[in-house]
């Protein structure tokens, strides 16, 4: 199914920010202690699986504050559904290497960004990655490329419609964590998030009721090189209307007839009208529960200098069992 759909409108930024947690120079100093020790105990690359093992030892020990607030995420992800540390370090005291800017861009050499967002995120859940995307790596940069500034995926720079991530798959992440490790100097480029708890009582009864029916196809996003399967016909909302989860990407969802497409119009609406835009700054780790909210981002314009924005992105899912039928021998990186 092509992707024809033009993304010619402007988000309407609201500038609200999601509730933000500060470490303090104490917990950034324990931070840095503790990615150096896994650094100095892990193995020399991040995907092999010894590494998985020392960062989950490691994330057991991380402050008190954070692992609470990690924990208490987890249980409720709040009318936003995003968690913000801030402040998180980057860096001990090397200098930071240049932002990459070549396709399919991953971090192999574990480094304290790396060693802390994968600790993190374990916290949530585990760890985990899709084979056809960035070839399974575990961190992920996301970064500007040149050539793909019109892309719907991470490479880009145009707006990047509001989606659930890779919302096609039967073994979505349950979170997706994003570490600022370098920020957009411009300031243009801010993350957006929206919740379908702040969105669903904007919404009609009929509305909610079209959502939830299966009417709607999902095709994968082009990050997954090749792969040109789309779901089977599936609802937007699910689960419990009271407090459904939400499974749309704007520019990969199709609606199956008229009806449906002005339900995921209203739904777009409702969701630009209650959504969250952060530009991200250094240190800023956003975790978004992929099951509650969709997020998105701003256009922005790269120099390609090596100064562009980089994040760091880590999945986790709840359940690994759930996934095993798609983790061949039994890893963490899903088919
Ligand atoms: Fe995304």
């Amino acid at each position: 199914m092509p992707r024809t759909r033009e993304h010619t409108l402007t988000l309407p930024v609201t500038g609200t920010t999601p509730d933000a947690v500060t470490l303090t120079d104490a917990e950034r100093d324990e931070l840095i202690a503790l990615a150096s020790g896994v650094l100095a105990a892990g193995p020399a690359l991040i995907d092999e699986p010894a590494w998985l093992d020392t960062v989950r030892d490691a994330s057991a020990m991380l402050p008190r504050r954070i692992l609470s607030e990690l924990r208490r995420f987890r249980h409720d992800a709040g009318p936003d559904a995003v968690l913000l540390l801030r402040n998180v370090p980057v860096v001990a005291s090397d200098p930071l290497p240049e932002t990459p800017s070549v396709p399919g861009s991953v971090e192999r050499v574990p480094a304290v960004a790396s060693a802390l967002v994968t600790a993190a995120m374990m916290q949530l859940g585990e760890v985990i990655a899709y084979r056809s995307e960035k070839t399974g790596a575990l961190v992920q940069n996301v970064v500007p490329v040149p050539g793909s500034e019109n892309s719907q995926s991470n490479a880009g720079s145009v707006l990047l419609e509001l989606h659930v991530e890779n919302a096609f798959h039967d073994n979505k992440p349950d979170y997706v964590g994003l570490l600022c490790v370098r920020e957009d100097a411009t300031g243009d480029a801010k993350l957006c998030t929206s919740s379908i708890r702040r969105a669903l009582p904007l919404l009609s009864e009929r509305t909610v009721a079209v959502l939830a029916a299966p009417r709607f196809l999902t095709e994968p996003p082009p990050s997954f090189g090749g792969l040109n399967s789309v779901t089977p016909a599936h609802p937007i909302l699910v689960g419990d209307l009271e407090d459904p989860n939400i499974l749309v990407d704007f520019a990969a969802t199709h609606p199956l007839d008229d009806e449906a497409a002005a339900a995921m119009s209203e739904l777009r609406e409702a969701l630009m009208r209650t959504m969250s835009a952060l530009a991200l700054r250094v240190g800023d780790l956003a975790v978004v529960d992929n099951r509650l909210a969709v997020h998105g981002r701003t256009s922005f314009t790269p120099r390609y200098d090596g100064q562009d924005r980089w994040l760091h992105r880590v999945y986790a899912h709840l359940d690994h069992r759930r996934s095993r039928v798609d983790r061949k021998g039994g890893g963490a990186v899903l088919d």
